[in-house]
């Protein structure tokens, strides 16, 4: 019996942590983030239900290609709270991504989302890196209309493997995932991670570190 008591309070303490893991649900219809508010809340917090209108829901432009011209051969167009006050507390929102002939959206990760990814146009070579000890890559190849996901917290990346432009659209687990890039935070952090740290960390001497640095 007192096993049984045991493995319950276990099961239902896991399915808390689980639950808690994620964005907390809605305990209204919506919270539309009310721009003008100085409260600090962990989200944003709401308009006046009564001001709501139909343009707090709507975002439009994601027809338009993103701009591709840069060293990554790659454009990231990002619709979350910031752009639909009304995605505020819904845990949901979108990117558009394109990418140019070899364009790379480099690793990269979402600390509060997993992504669900499709091909809308050409072929991408997509991966994610599982945690430590494995840290093992899953990789395939996708085609229009495939989908891939890339689980929350998981270093991931694109690059497209066609000879034309690739588009994708990705939905992600949260109104605001957050996007930490890799070698940005690793290499242009602000200030930057001492030298002697990232020489030790990559087994690479300072010159290399430096050069590295110069980049971001
Ligand atoms: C792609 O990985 C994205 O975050 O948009
Ligand atoms: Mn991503």
């Amino acid at each position: 019996m007192a096993k049984h008591f045991l493995l319950l309070n276990l099961i239902v303490v896991s399915f808390c942590c689980a639950v808690l893991a994620f964005e907390s649900s809605p305990m209204q219809d919506f919270c539309v983030a009310d721009p003008a508010s100085t409260v600090k809340v962990n989200g944003l917090a709401c308009k006046d239900p009564k001001s709501v209108i139909s343009e707090d829901f709507f975002f439009s432009g994601l027809h338009l290609a993103g701009n591709t011209s840069n060293t990554f051969g790659s454009k990231v167009t990002r619709v979350n709270a910031t752009q639909i006050p009304g995605l505020n507390t819904l845990g949901i929102s979108l990117a558009r991504v394109d990418y140019a002939p070899w364009g790379v959206n480099p690793p990269h990760t979402h600390p509060r989302a997993t992504e669900i990814f499709t091909v809308l146009e050409g072929s991408l070579q997509v991966g994610f890196v599982t945690s430590n000890p494995e840290n093992r890559l899953i990789t395939k190849v996708l085609k229009k209309g495939d989908v891939f996901v890339f689980p929350i917290g998981l270093v991931h990346y694109q690059r497209n493997v066609g000879y034309g432009n690739a588009v994708a659209v990705a939905a992600l687990s949260s109104q605001n995932p957050g996007i930490i890039s890799i070698a940005n935070a690793v290499f242009g952090s602000e200030p930057a991670i001492a030298t002697d740290i990232l020489v030790k960390a990559f087994q690479v001497d300072e010159t290399v570190v430096a050069q590295i640095q110069s980049k971001f």
